[in-house]
């Protein structure tokens, strides 16, 4: 691999969420700051939904990274169980022996009998459930009882799920309605403003480096500004697309990533967002900021398959 070519110490452009790797962009660093200030003021139900590859779960991490000292905390990767099995992942999560074998109302009531215990010890307890976009809709109702556990001042569990825009979706179905309305707390996270894309890739290589000597400015400025074009300011895609110019340039035995690396990139990686054509295009880049939420949900759809 180009690591000795650039000198760098570990891949830096990997597409899993490495919290070393956290980059607190302005969207980013809002929503975490959000989730902070709510979870701290005691919030009990709190939702992120972002487009894919916009780095909800690196944000879920860096969450927990920051509130390990300061409360219990549990993280359940993929809801995509049933009603029973979920409460059983929880209970694990939180450390408590429970089985299979268990009546759901007896595992509800252990963990219940834990929450109480960390509580009562000045504890707050803070469960985040990634992909939430993925519970089913009979699982649901655990939520709603876990949520429902509280004392007459304070919420026993703090749940914050993040989930793709499918997650929005679902909620809205009548039968889980009411869930809906117990969620105090919408953010969402959208893509890196395209500004900002330099920046980021600065940062990564930082992360990364061998030493205080590693050239950062591998990407030239054009580079940047067709990755941050043909990403939508999107990390995962920056990522891909990214890894690959490092790869061709070390093919080609440069250190630095041109245009050119970046087009040979962008027509072999599939998933990229199409350019936009003409004036809207430049219209779009002189807005320069961040995406807004309307502009990054219909570019999302119109990605080249
Ligand atoms: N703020 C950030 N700082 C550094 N890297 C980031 C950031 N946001 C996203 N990334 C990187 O982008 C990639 C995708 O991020 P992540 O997996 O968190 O996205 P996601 O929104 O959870 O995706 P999905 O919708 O598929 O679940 C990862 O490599 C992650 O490290
Ligand atoms: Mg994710």
């Amino acid at each position: 691999m180009y690591l000795g070519h650039f000198s760098l110490r570990e891949a830096p452009f990997s597409i899993t969420p490495d919290t070393d790797f956290y980059f607190a962009h302005e969207g980013a660093q809002a929503t975490l700051n959000t989730l902070l200030v709510a979870l701290r003021s005691g919030e009990g139900f709190l939702k992120v939904v972002g487009e894919l590859g916009c780095g909800k779960t690196v944000l879920c991490r860096q969450l927990l990274k920051t509130l390990q000292d300061e409360c219990v905390t549990a993280y359940i990767p993929n809801p995509d169980m049933g009603p029973d099995d979920l409460l059983l992942a929880l209970a694990a999560e939180l450390g408590l022996k429970v089985s299979h074998r268990q009546h759901r109302h007896q595992v509800m009531t252990t963990i219940g009998r834990c929450l109480l215990e960390h509580a009562v010890h000045g504890r707050r307890v803070v469960v985040c459930i990634d992909e939430a976009q993925a519970i089913p809709v009979r699982t649901v109702e655990s939520l709603r009882l876990l949520s429902n556990l509280e004392t007459e001042k304070r919420k026993l569990i703090q749940l914050v799920l993040l989930g793709q825009p499918d997650l929005d979706t679902k909620l809205a179905r009548p039968e889980i309605r009411q869930l809906l309305q117990r969620i105090t707390f919408s953010e969402y996270l959208g893509p890196m403003a395209s500004g900002t894309v330099g920046d980021y890739l600065r940062h990564r290589l930082a992360r990364a480096a061998l030493s205080e000597h590693t050239d950062l400015d591998v990407f030239e400025a054009e580079a940047v500004r067709h990755i941050a074009a043909t990403s939508a300011g999107v990390p995962r895609l920056v990522n891909i697309l990214a890894h690959k110019c490092l790869m061709l340039a070390y093919g080609e035995g440069v250190h630095r990533v041109s245009m050119a690396h970046v087009k040979l990139a962008a027509a072999d990686t599939p998933g990229l967002i199409k350019p936009l054509r003409g004036p809207a295009r430049w219209w779009h880049w002189l807005r320069g900021g961040r995406f807004r939420q309307s502009t990054a949900v219909r570019t999302a759809g119109e990605v080249y398959e």
